[in-house]
């Protein structure tokens, strides 16, 4: 390839990353999996690497997140809300720890104790406290600015309002995930199509009252700005969290080395589909803060951490007929019988296809060959459709205008969190 269409294909890839990153922020919608935008991620961020001509204010390697929403007021976080960088492999953690002992002009076999805490797929908020009291909460927005949801965080049982403990720091921003948990999601299922966008739905309401309705859940993991915090590791500020009020991840860790590290992953990759809330990894930190503070962030990440992702897990099937299901609300649910494959581990014969939109947009017919991809406890969902092998005589899967049930005419629902009909 040459200059032109190297240049070419990454803006192809820039502007289809714009839109990816438009429809799961500000509509609280993806239009791809998360493995798939982790790949496109991922491409982009090799073609910069191997061609150092392409760059673009808009490429993942220069951003957090995305913009804040025009909803709510920004606000500038004190300290940046970073990201992390991924990890696949154990030559990546190789690589990640070789990095940090070079970086520190440590001993080649110089022992670093890493705190590792399952990351949990929710939406990250910083809760900003002075003299014990919750007084502003923010989003990630872009990782610089965030928007003001305070009266949204309000509404969390899990987030204190004030301390009782008088070792909390006079000012403090705790950071953790707001998620909501897999039993409860069941309830809002025909609204989203993941826990995650539930979890950012709800938490971006304009009115705290909608949000109330949703029991969301939030655990803590980090700290931005701290004022006198008088603690030496990752370890022991867990552990000071629950003391103050906090929840903390059950599955919060310390290990020594790599193969420990993985040990624990393929343990929680294995309970992964039990758990009562959704898991997409295992973040690893450095768990001394004095090694942190020595070690700093690069652009937009931290040197001190990684995420090490878990393979999302995906087959191929055909699509063999189209149900329709009626839920408790009467929302109408299709769903996709898929020919049974086994996707690691799990016999998979049906799929969700969320809704009406969703059905179009990806133009899903019955008799096509799908990816079908499962995570966690969730109900697997169809990621996209192989055109290429649909059957000639295929025809466009209409929704029915008339319920299968009770024979009234259907109607499509104005989605109080969406905003959308
Ligand atoms: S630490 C600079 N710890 O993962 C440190 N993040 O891509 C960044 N996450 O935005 C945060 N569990 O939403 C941290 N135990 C954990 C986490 C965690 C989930 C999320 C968080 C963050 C994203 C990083």
């Amino acid at each position: 390839m040459n200059k032109k269409n190297i240049q070419l294909d990454y803006k192809v890839k820039i502007k289809k990353i714009i839109e990816l990153n438009e429809h799961y922020y500000d509509h609280s919608k993806p239009l791809v999996s998360d493995a798939e935008y982790d790949e496109l991620k991922e491409k982009i961020i090799l073609l910069e690497k191997k061609y150092s001509f392409l760059k673009d204010k808009n490429s993942p390697s220069n951003q957090v997140g995305f913009r804040p929403s025009k909803n709510f007021k920004k606000v500038l976080h004190k300290i940046p809300m970073l990201s992390l960088a991924n990890a696949f492999s154990k030559e990546d953690l190789e690589n990640f720890k070789k990095k940090i002992i070079n970086y520190l002009d440590l001993e080649k076999n110089f022992n670093i104790e890493f705190s590792a805490e399952p990351k949990i797929d929710g939406i990250s908020a910083s809760l900003i406290y002075q003299n014990r009291k919750f007084i502003t909460g923010l989003s990630r927005g872009d990782g610089k600015e965030g928007e003001d949801i305070t009266k949204n965080l309000k509404t969390i049982k899990d987030i204190p309002i004030n301390i009782i403990e008088k070792d909390f720091p006079d000012e403090i921003d705790i950071r953790g995930e707001v998620f909501i948990q897999n039993d409860d999601f069941q309830i809002l299922s025909d609204k989203f199509s993941n826990p995650r966008n539930a979890a950012s739905g709800s938490l971006r309401q304009k009115n705290p009252e909608e949000t109330k309705k949703i029991p969301l859940k939030f655990i803590a993991y980090t700290y931005g700005y701290a004022k006198k915090l008088n603690i030496k590791s990752q370890s022991e500020f867990l552990l000071k969290l629950n003391k103050w009020g906090f929840k903390t991840n059950q599955y919060n860790k310390t290990f020594n080395t790599i193969d420990d590290l993985i040990k624990n992953y393929l343990d929680l990759e294995k309970k992964r589909g039990n758990l009562n809330f959704d898991i997409d990894g295992v973040v690893y930190k450095v768990n001394d803060f004095n090694l942190q503070n020595r070690l700093g962030h690069v652009a937009n990440s931290p040197r001190w951490a990684i995420a090490h992702k878990f393979s999302a897990i995906k087959g191929v099937s055909q699509i063999l007929d189209i149900e329709i299901q009626i839920g408790r609300t009467g929302a109408l649910t299709p769903v996709a019988k898929i020919k049974p494959i086994n996707i690691g581990g799990v016999i998979v014969s049906n799929a969700s296809l969320h809704n009406e939109d969703e059905i179009n947009r990806k133009d899903i017919r019955i008799s096509d060959t799908v990816i079908v991809e499962r995570a966690g406890d969730v109900i697997p969902h169809i990621v996209s459709v192989d055109k290429k092998k649909r059957p000639q005589n295929s025809k466009k899967f209409i929704f029915p205008s008339k319920c299968p049930s009770c024979g009234s005419k259907t109607v499509k629902d104005f989605n109080n969190i969406t905003k959308k009909k």
